[in-house]
C-alpha cells in the first residue's frame, strides 16, 4: 500500500506560538497564514503488512531524528486502519530544511495526505487534518490554499479553512535567506519555554484573539495597510515573548534586523510591504505584486543576504507528487 501528496509550506500572519497545557499537540491560539506556491514538499509512503520498523528518509537522507514526528502523525491514520505494519517514508523539501521556512508544516500536512491516500482514508478530511496537527501545529493551514484561518476555541475545538484563494487576493511573497543550515532552538521546545518562562507570554496570548479577529477583517477587505501593521506587530510581539523566555531565544541575525529595517524604509516611501519572521533568521516580505521586483532587488542587496527567493500564494495540498 503506498501514497503520495504535495504541499507547501506557509507563513503565519497571525502567529500561533505556545501549545494548550495537557492538549497534546494543540496550541493555545488561532493563526491566520499564507501558503508559499513556490516551496514545495513532495512525500511517498509506503506501509508494509510484513512488519519491521517504521523508517524515514528526507531529501535523500535516512533521518531517525524526526521520526518520531512522523510517527505522530500517522497515529491518528493507524488507529483507523486495521492493517499499515511498518511505514517507509520518503520527503524531499526543493526549498531549505528546518530554517524557519515551515518544512515541518508542509511536511507534516504532505505526510498526512500521502498517509490516508496510501490507507484509501484521503476522503475524510477532519481526519487528515488531526493527523497533520498531531505532526505540527501549523500543518493543517498546509492542507488548504491561499489565506488561512486555523480557529479554536475555548473547549479546544479547533477548524482549519481557507479564507480567500490565491486569485481572489493575489499577494507576493520574497523570502530572505540570510542563514543556510539548521537552525538553534527548534519552534516545539521555544514556544515551550516560551510558555514556561517568559513574563510575556500572557501578554502574548492576550493580544492574539483581536489581532486574529482584525486580520480576518483586513483580509475580507482586502486592506493591504491594515493587515501590514497586524502582521508587523504580531511578529514582534511573538519574537518579544521568545526572547523574554529564559534562557532567551532569539531567532534574529544582524542581516534579519537589516532586513527589517529595509522593508520599513520601502513602505516608508511609498511601497506596499510588510515583513514577518518565524522561528529562524529568515525575513518574509509580503507585497502587492507590482512591489515584487523592488522589494527584491532590495533584500537581496541588503549585507548578510544570501538570496531571495520569491514567488505567488500557492493552493491546497493535493495527491501525488508531480
Ligand atoms: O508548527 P510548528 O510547531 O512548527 O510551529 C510554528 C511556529 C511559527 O512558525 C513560529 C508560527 C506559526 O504559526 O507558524
Amino acid at each position: 500500500m503506498h501514497g503520495s501528496a504535495t504541499a507547501h509550506p506557509n507563513v503565519a500572519l497571525v502567529k500561533y506560538w505556545g501549545k494548550r497545557r495537557s492538549r497534546g499537540n494543540l496550541p493555545a491560539m488561532g493563526s491566520l497564514s499564507l501558503t508559499l506556491g513556490f516551496f514545495a514538499t513532495r512525500t511517498t509512503v509506503r506501509f508494509d503488512e510484513a512488519g519491521g520498523q517504521d523508517q524515514l528518509t528526507l531529501n535523500g537522507r535516512a533521518n531517525s531524528r524526526d521520526l518520531k514526528r512522523v510517527q505522530d502523525c500517522l497515529a491518528p491514520l493507524r488507529s483507523r486502519s486495521a492493517a499499515t505494519g511498518a511505514a517507509a517514508v520518503d520527503s524531499r523539501n526543493d526549498f531549505p530544511t528546518g530554517a524557519g521556512l515551515a518544512s515541518s508544516a508542509s511536511g507534516m500536512a504532505a505526510l498526512a495526505l500521502a498517509g490516508a491516500t496510501a490507507l484509501g482514508l484521503a476522503e475524510d478530511p477532519d481526519l487528515v487534518g488531526r493527523a497533520a496537527m498531531a505532526g505540527s501545529g501549523s500543518a493543517p493551514r498546509s492542507l488548504h490554499g491561499g489565506f488561512v484561518l486555523l480557529s479554536i476555541d475555548s473547549q479546544g475545538r479547533w477548524s482549519c479553512r481557507s479564507l480567500l484563494s490565491p486569485d481572489e487576493w493575489p499577494l507576493k511573497v520574497a523570502v530572505a535567506i540570510t542563514q543556510a543550515g539548521l537552525k538553534q532552538t527548534d519552534s516545539r521546545s521555544g514556544m515551550e519555554l516560551t510558555r514556561r518562562t517568559s513574563p510575556f507570554y500572557k501578554a502574548w496570548l492576550a493580544s492574539q484573539k483581536s489581532d486574529l479577529a482584525d486580520a480576518r477583517a483586513a483580509v475580507a477587505q482586502r486592506d493591504f495597510g491594515r493587515l501590514a501593521e497586524l502582521s508587523e506587530g504580531n511578529c514582534l510581539r511573538m519574537h518579544a515573548a521568545a526572547m523574554g523566555a529564559s534562557p532567551p531565544l532569539v531567532y534574529f541575525n544582524g542581516a534579519t534586523v537589516e532586513c527589517i529595517n529595509r522593508v520599513r524604509a520601502l513602505a516608508r516611501d511609498g511601497l506596499p510591504v510588510f515583513f514577518t519572521i518565524d522561528a529562524g533568521p529568515q525575513v518574509k516580505a509580503v507585497c502587492l505584486p507590482d512591489a515584487l521586483d523592488d522589494v527584491s532587488d532590495a533584500l537581496g542587496r541588503v549585507p548578510g543576504v544570501r538570496r531571495v527567493l520569491s514567488g505567488d500564494l500557492g493552493g491546497a495540498a493535493r495527491p501525488g507528487t508531480p
